[in-house]
């Protein structure tokens, strides 16, 4: 036999014991893959879980057919044990409870149930039994309670997901832990997220963040988070292997920086964090990702904070009060992704550096302090920009169509000149306060096809001319505004084709005829904003019987005439109707009791908000507005957008209506004003008046209102501002709370008697009204609706009152925020979570 020979049969040996190993292995599982005993616990665990619509384990069955529980959906099993080692059960919107046959599954390894639903119940404590875990994710599961702390003895854990429990995240908390000691056991841990967790208690959480020697990924987002304790140890252990850490959300101090590891992302945004960013960021060469926007850093920032961030390409400086200082030929060690430094204070040329980075595709230089015009570099650069906001600063000169992006926001500056044909594959366009002028042509020859745009804000310019009467290619806008320009001739029948339209607003232009009836189509419309226009006609009867979502109507000031049709009963939405300063004659209906939310008091969020979703690349982005009118409360007039919602008014003033006021009017518990001044309206003050406890301002001055007033008047205890004056009631003011210290109220009712008027009633013109008693439980200090509303009116309104207050309100994250509670569909809200996430980072 030759040397070659006995190898090949040697090697046939070889195979041999293997094939004959391999067989005797799965004689050890004699007829299946699956261990009985295991899948008996499985059975269990499918049986805690109740089916909702569809069942999701459905493989999962006795019959023989499933008999093999290895071949089950989501189940794996060992190759060479027949062991269960990995339950990969996210997605499965499972719900109802863990069964403590799981522990059965001793050789699990892999345990993902997220995207479950376990209704607020706590972590059962005994997947701290399952020793052999390495990857556990229990993530959007809806658990609430105390984390167990057995969950410490899950020794090989490397991974480990229990983040994002709540549908409002952030706004409540189920689910929290009392300290974190036993996460210090999981010394193998790479991957923590306990983001929504509340830890506000946690004081220790750093020290035991820091016994985790290869943590590389930490992410507590809102989690309350206490500033942490640095005490004098060294702090490196874990520092030294973290790479992701993400504590947006918290509220946390500077000495956290003493412990930052050299990071390639960190996000410290609204952590509540103040003074001057440390000089030690800018040594960490591998960052890639910054973001402190929302915290209240200050001071200069100069390029040699930049000096070793060469692989630097998200920096979010936005939303604190830092000035940027870099010499005029500075280029930049990096080249950045998303440029974000909104209220960071550049100016006043144009940061010259943007020329030198190639490949941005987001950038934020809103608020910024720049008084220029847009060099001609600018307009050249080739980047595929989705993202541009340059609002709020003094750009002067003109626009240029090659500006274009998804998302373009140059509101609030000096351009001027004709808008150009901007609006191709644009999808959110907002150039209002500015000058240009000129028609508004170019919307017809921006667009051939059908357009994409979903938000056009064009108010507060100097546009004259027509519409355009290209509508129909415009079938996804939702907000669209003209107004405050001089825009003339009728409002163009197209409009009928605005299928998604929700605000509609073309208030202060000089639009003249009727309101077109193809407007009925626009079934979405919640606020619909004519006002001051030379509008006339009828009040279309299709408003009250289409447009059943309408909330704000406003025609102040036109030419409307004849009386109010009925079918605006119909609108059970309404909250604010404001027919003021028209040519509208008959009797206010009665059927207005049927306008349900005024009916009721409260409110269901202090704004009117709209969702307005486009997608951004892969992402699907929201950017909701909230619905901004002009008023008049309490004699002075002023514009109102985040507490709109807060406001419901009537105000019917400046009118020829007549009749009696309907005593229905009283059903109508949540009005906060009430304005049917300068009418010719007659008959009582309706004596159940009282009634209207949320009444702030009523004003029913110069009618021909006879009788007394009402004792119940004296009941509203809110009511801040009343005028009854120029009427013909008589006898006695009734005595209570502020009737008496509204000296001008009564003017001009020479019947009238008692204080606050000199004249001094006789016995008889006292009546029958017993004097009324303020009840102090009922006087409920300052904060009512109509505190807010009045407090809005501090606010100054123009640049600086939008410009200005941009570090309150500005946040990215705060979009994605009310974007969830805005759907219903909790789980729709989950799935969409993860694009969120991606693309606010
Ligand atoms: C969810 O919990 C609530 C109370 O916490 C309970 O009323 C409800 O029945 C539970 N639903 C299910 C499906 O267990
Ligand atoms: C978090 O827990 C603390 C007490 O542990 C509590 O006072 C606080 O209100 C909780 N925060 C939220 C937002 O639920
Ligand atoms: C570093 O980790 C080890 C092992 O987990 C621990 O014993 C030690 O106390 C940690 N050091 C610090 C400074 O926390
Ligand atoms: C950990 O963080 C790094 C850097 O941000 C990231 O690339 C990686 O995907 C993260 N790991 C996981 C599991 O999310
Ligand atoms: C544009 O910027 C202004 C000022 O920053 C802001 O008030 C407005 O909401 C922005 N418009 C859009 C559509 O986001
Ligand atoms: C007011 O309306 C009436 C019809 O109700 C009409 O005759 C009159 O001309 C209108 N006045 C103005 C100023 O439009
Ligand atoms: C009522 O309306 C008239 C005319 O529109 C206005 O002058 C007056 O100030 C309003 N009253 C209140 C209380 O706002």
């Amino acid at each position: 036999m030759t040397l070659t020979n006995m190898v090949g049969v040697r090697c046939c040996f070889k195979l041999l014991y293997a094939i004959v190993v391999v067989i005797l292995l799965h004689m050890n599982n004699p007829c299946t893959g699956c261990r009985e005993r295991e899948r008996q616990a499985l059975l269990a665990l499918k049986q805690g879980f109740v089916a909702d619509d569809g069942d999701p384990l459905d493989s999962w069955g006795r019959e023989a057919q499933n008999k093999d529980c290895c071949e089950w959906d989501g189940v794996h099993c060992s190759k060479q044990t027949g062991h269960v080692v990995k339950l990969d059960l996210g997605f499965q919107v499972l719900q109802g409870k863990i069964s403590p046959k799981l522990i059965e599954l001793q050789h699990l390894e892999y345990l993902d149930l997220h995207y479950s639903n376990f209704n607020g119940s706590q972590i059962p404590d005994f997947i701290g039994s399952l020793s052999n875990l390495r990857h556990l994710d229990l993530s959007y599961a809806n658990f609430g309670g105390l984390i167990p702390y057995q969950l410490g003895n899950l020794r090989n854990l490397h991974y480990l997901d229990l983040g994002y429990q709540d549908s409002l995240f952030g706004s409540t908390y189920s689910i929290y832990a009392k300290n974190l000691y036993w996460l210090s056991n999981l010394s193998r841990l790479k991957y923590l997220d306990l983001s929504f967790v509340n830890l506000s208690d946690v004081v220790g959480w750093l020290q035991v963040v820091n016994m985790l020697p290869k943590l590389t990924n930490l992410t507590l987002w809102g989690c309350s988070l206490p500033p942490p304790v640095i005490s004098s140890v060294s702090l490196l252990n874990s520092s030294k292997s973290l790479v992701h850490v993400d504590l947006y959300k918290n509220n946390l101090n500077s000495s956290i920086f003493q412990w930052l590891p050299n990071l390639v992302y960190l996000d410290l945004s609204e952590t509540k964090l103040s003074g001057r960013i440390p000089e030690s960021i800018g040594q960490m060469s591998n960052l890639e990702t910054i973001y402190l926007s929302m915290n209240s850093f200050e001071g200069v920032i100069s390029e040699t904070n930049f000096s070793k961030l060469s692989k630097l390409r998200i920096l979010d400086l936005s939303s604190n009060s830092l000035v940027l200082k870099f010499s005029f030929d500075w280029v930049p060690p990096f080249q950045l992704h998303e440029i974000r430094l909104g209220s960071c204070k550049m100016g006043p040329y144009f940061p010259k550096w943007l020329r030198t980075q190639k490949s941005y595709h987001w950038l934020d230089i809103s608020d910024a302090g720049i008084s220029d015009t847009i060099p001609t570099w600018f307009w050249d650069l080739r980047n595929k920009l989705v993202y541009k906001d340059l609002s709020c600063n003094q750009i002067r000169g003109n626009l240029r169509s090659e500006l274009a992006s998804i998302y373009l926001n140059a509101s609030w500056n000096q351009l001027e000149g004709p808008i150009p044909s901007i609006l191709s594959n644009v999808y959110t366009l907002d150039l209002s306060n500015n000058k240009f002028s000129g028609s508004a042509s170019f919307l017809c020859t921006s667009t051939t096809e059908e357009s994409n745009l979903t938000y056009l804000d064009l108010s507060s310019n100097h546009l004259s001319g027509d519409l355009p009467d290209c509508w129909n290619h415009f079938h996804k806008l939702v907000f669209l505004d003209w107004s405050n320009n001089s825009l003339s001739g009728k409002i163009p029948a197209t409009m009928g084709y605005l299928f998604s339209i929700e605000t509609l607003n073309l208030n202060n232009n000089r639009f003249v005829g009727e309101l077109p009836s193809q407007l009925k189509s626009c079934t979405e419309l919640t606020l619909l904003d004519v006002g001051e226009n030379k509008l006339s006609g009828l009040i279309p009867e299709w408003l009250g019987e289409n447009l059943l979502n309408l909330t704000v109507i406003i025609l102040r000031s036109n030419q409307f005439y004849r009386s109010i049709p009925p079918q605006l009963c119909h609108l059970t939405q309404l909250q604010i109707l404001d027919l003021s300063i028209n040519n509208i004659s008959g009797i206010i209906p009665k059927c207005l009791n049927t306008w349900t939310t005024l009916a009721q008091n409260g409110h269901s969020s202090p704004s009117i908000e709209h969702s307005n979703n486009f997608w951004l690349g892969e992402s699907l982005y929201d950017s909701p507005y909230d619905d901004e009118a002009s008023l008049t409360w309490k004699g002075v007039r002023s514009k109102y957008k985040s507490i709109l919602g807060l406001v419901k008014s009537i105000d019917l003033s400046c009118n020829k209506l007549s009749g009696e006021i309907p005593t229905e009017i009283t059903y109508l518990v949540g009005l906060v004003s009430l304005n049917l001044s300068r009418n010719q309206l007659t008959g009582q003050i309706p004596s159940r008046i009282g009634i209207l406890q949320e009444l702030e301002s009523l004003d029913l001055s110069r009618n021909q209102i006879n009788g007394r007033i009402p004792t119940s008047l004296s009941r509203i205890y809110r009511i801040g501002y009343l005028d009854l004056s120029q009427n013909y009631l008589s006898g006695k003011i009734p005595i209570g709370t502020q009737l008496q210290t509204f000296n001008s109220a009564y003017g001009g009712n020479p019947q009238l008697c008692g204080e606050p008027l000199p004249r001094i009633c006789s016995e008889e013109e006292k009546g029958p009204g017993q004097p009324v008693l303020v009840n102090e439980d009922e006087k409920d200090g300052l904060i009512t609706q109509g505190f807010y509303i009045s407090m809005e009116l501090g606010v100054a309104v123009g640049f600086w009152g939008v410009c200005g207050t941009l570090l309150l309100n500005r946040s990215c994250r705060y979009m994605y925020f009310n974007f969830l509670t805005f759907l219903n569909d909790w789980l729709y809200v989950k799935a969409e979570i993860i694009r969120q996430r991606i693309i606010n980072k």
